[in-house]
């Protein structure tokens, strides 16, 4: 008979139990949690410039990057970096993004290679600090919204912890569509909202954009009523007021807000 090669998974007994980040009135926070279809599809690029619009309405804006695998020469990942610039709070880099591993690889390694373990706890009692001090938390995630943060931890058991809406970023190319609507899926089988979509240029001659993007719409908002929160070119200096000229200034109001 043959052996199965790895112990099966048991099923998951207990969900990760919300929180509902408070600002300091005890309201539930504004904010969201921003994943996408891959990594490097512009998560980054689209939280800042959320930062740089919510601070515009003259709201405390505040990044966090809560895992980061990769730093530079000065010990600072450049997602940390790029959040914290944007963020209209004065934070440290630490605030923004309390674990930055040094080996740009898969968080649950990068730590591996120092030692740690992740917690979970430890990010959401972060993330609820950060509430404390701004009008608005705008989270980015790692790579993509299921990757491991330990053996028994993904990126979407934070989320489901920090109970943002979510903002997808679909990065355009071939295929999107599939990851688009299965990262959906995986948001919604959280109990999470998903606020809306933003779809990013990854190839500007791409085929068939606007059929794609035609499509995306037809079954976000088919299947989640989620918006697309705007249509980013390709740009040549894709800095965070550049970018956010680019998003849906009245559904991203419905976004944050309460
Ligand atoms: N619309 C755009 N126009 C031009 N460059 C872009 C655009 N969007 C993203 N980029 C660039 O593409 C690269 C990847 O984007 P970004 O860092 O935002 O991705 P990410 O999803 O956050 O990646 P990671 O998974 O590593 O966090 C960056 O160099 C960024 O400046
Ligand atoms: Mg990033």
């Amino acid at each position: 008979m043959t052996e199965p090669l790895t112990e099966s998974i048991p099923a998951r007994e207990v969900a990760t139990e919300p929180v509902f980040l408070r600002d300091r009135q005890g309201h539930s926070m504004r904010g969201c949690f921003v994943t996408g279809t891959d990594t490097e599809i512009g998560k980054t690029s689209i939280s800042a410039a959320l930062l740089h619009w919510c601070t515009q309405q003259g709201w405390r804006s505040a990044g966090l990057k809560p895992v980061a695998a990769g730093v530079d020469g000065r010990g600072v990942n450049e997602d940390v970096r790029a959040l914290r610039d944007a963020s209209s709070l004065l934070l440290s880099h630490a605030e923004v993004g309390p674990l930055q591993f040094r080996a740009a690889c898969a968080p649950q390694i990068a730590a591996a290679l120092e030692g740690h373990t992740i917690d979970s706890q430890t990010l959401v009692d972060h993330a609820q600090a950060l509430a404390d001090r701004a009008d608005v938390l705008v989270v980015e995630g790692v790579g993509g919204f299921c990757v491991p943060l330990g053996p028994d931890f993904d990126t979407a058991d934070l989320a489901q912890a920090l109970h943002l809406p979510v903002v997808l970023v679909v990065g355009l190319r071939l295929g999107c569509i599939n990851h688009a609507l299965l990262t959906a899926e995986a948001i919604r089988a959280r109990g999470l909202t998903l606020a809306g979509w933003v779809a990013n240029t990854l190839d500007p001659g791409m085929e068939h954009i606007s059929g794609n993007l035609d499509t995306l719409r037809h079954e976000f908002m088919r299947r989640y009523q989620a918006p697309c929160l705007g249509l980013v070119p390709r740009l040549a200096e894709p800095s965070p007021a550049a970018v956010a000229m680019y998003l849906d200034a009245e559904a991203l109001r419905s976004v944050f807000a309460l």
